[in-house]
């Protein structure tokens, strides 16, 4: 593998692609020449580049991981794929339909594989939900409800995180485990979108919340509302939770500091943000000296998840799920059902290109997401509800 971007999300994946046998990581390509130090120094014998033409010219790369910023994801999948790279592309996809379909078609032009990662669609008790939907145990699947408010907007972010035009806010970046997930769970065919997106603070003036309703073609519909002003969080909202937030894991009382800080304009976020980067301490305590006990699920960018079937609801408890019916409520516990990001993404490129498998995250699958979250944009500019074209089913042997 080869890495375009290694920031903040690279942090959350390089421990996992070390721990695959089946992943060598071989090389880096960032601007920045803080990161690319710091990158060259941890795996020796790496090529290190500080363009993502100079990585995808490298013979020793066989697959790519873009993490760079959301505008560079269709670019960069292009370029990689036209120098015949297999391709994960980090969450969104893409701005819009028309880079999407570039990168569709780059990759089937070329002969590979392209994979769009890295949502918590991907995690293993949202995996297992979907399972127990199709196995018919609860009756039909009626509808989803999921709900995260969360600390995003106070998380330390470059300029370009918080411009709509190049793919900033929260409905770009977090939208994607929300509708992925809704997807997944949903079966991928939405039907129609009524949305609205909030840009509420004039000192950070990006999509901080918003709030969909979908329905799929069957009738079934969902409801998903994220806010990332970090005033109330649902991480609280479980009995085994605390205030803690998305990254940094501050508290309450730590937000009244970062909100005084980014509103009276006195916080330095280009710091805040390499803080959180390749060599720091946050990247050592928060990814690389995590402790091996299983740590219970939190609702941190997901949200609180309820799935309604006909004769029953599902939604996560702390190691598993929880799952309610007319005999009564059933902890189903999930053994080590921690998200570990990137880790299905990558086995599932490493499966298609080794094995032969299909891509179910195919660029057609993300895609489908990726006109969720513009149809919600569209929804709530013109006060309408927005008919989908580009949907796709996710089959049934996903599942396994
Ligand atoms: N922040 C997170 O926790 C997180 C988590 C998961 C996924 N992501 C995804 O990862 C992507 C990047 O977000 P981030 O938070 O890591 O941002 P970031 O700014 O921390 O990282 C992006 C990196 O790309 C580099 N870069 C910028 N332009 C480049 C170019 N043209 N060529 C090569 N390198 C370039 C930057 O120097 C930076 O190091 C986004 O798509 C985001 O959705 C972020």
């Amino acid at each position: 593998m080869g890495i375009i971007g290694i920031g903040v999300g690279a942090t959350q994946i390089m421990p996992q692609m070390e721990a695959m046998p089946e992943i060598e990581i071989v090389a880096g390509a960032d601007t920045n020449p803080r990161v690319r130090e710091a990158f060259g120094a941890r795996y020796e014998g790496a090529h290190v580049y500080d363009s993502a033409e100079g990585l995808c010219a490298d013979p020793d790369v066989d697959a790519v991981w873009i993490s760079t910023p959301n505008n560079f994801h269709s670019p960069h999948a292009v370029l990689a794929a036209n120098a015949g790279k297999h391709v994960v592309s980090e969450k969104p996809m893409a701005l819009n339909m028309k880079e999407a379909e570039a990168m569709v078609e780059a990759a089937d032009r070329n002969g590979v594989k392209l994979l769009c990662g890295h949502t918590l669609a991907f995690s293993p008790p949202v995996m297992a939900m979907r399972r127990i939907i199709n196995s018919g145990e609860l009756g039909p699947l009626r509808a989803l409800n999921n709900w995260a408010f969360t600390d995003w907007m106070l998380q330390a972010r470059g300029p370009e995180e918080l411009d709509e035009a190049v793919g900033g806010g929260v409905l770009y970046r977090q939208g994607p485990h929300q509708l992925d997930t809704a997807r997944l769970l949903g079966g991928g065919l939405v039907r129609s979108v009524r949305g609205v997106t909030g840009k509420w603070w004039p000192e950070r003036y990006a999509v901080g919340y918003y709030s969909a309703f979908l329905e799929f073609e069957d009738g079934v519909t969902a409801s998903v509302v994220n806010n990332g002003y970090g005033y109330a969080m649902t991480s609280e909202l479980v009995p085994w939770g605390d205030d803690r937030g998305l990254i940094v894991g501050a508290t309450g009382e730590d937000r009244v500091a970062i909100r005084k800080g980014i509103k009276d304009g006195t916080r330095d976020e280009a710091a805040a943000k390499d803080s959180l980067k390749i060599g720091s301490e946050h990247e050592r305590v928060m990814w690389r000296e995590r402790s091996e006990e299983r740590q219970p699920w939190r609702p941190t960018n997901l949200g609180i998840l309820i799935v309604t079937c006909e004769r029953g609801d599902i939604r996560q408890s702390r190691f598993g799920l929880y799952i309610e019916r007319d005999g009564g409520k059933e902890e189903r516990d999930l053994g080590d059902a921690q998200y570990r990001a990137g880790r299905e993404d990558l086995a599932e490129l490493y499966n298609a290109v080794v094995n032969g498998a299909p891509v179910y995250h195919s660029g057609e699958w993300g895609m489908a997401t990726l006109e969720v979250i513009t149809a919600i944009m569209e929804s709530s500019r013109d006060r309408k509800e927005v008919r989908l074209t580009h949907q796709v089913a996710m089959p049934l042997e996903y599942d396994g």
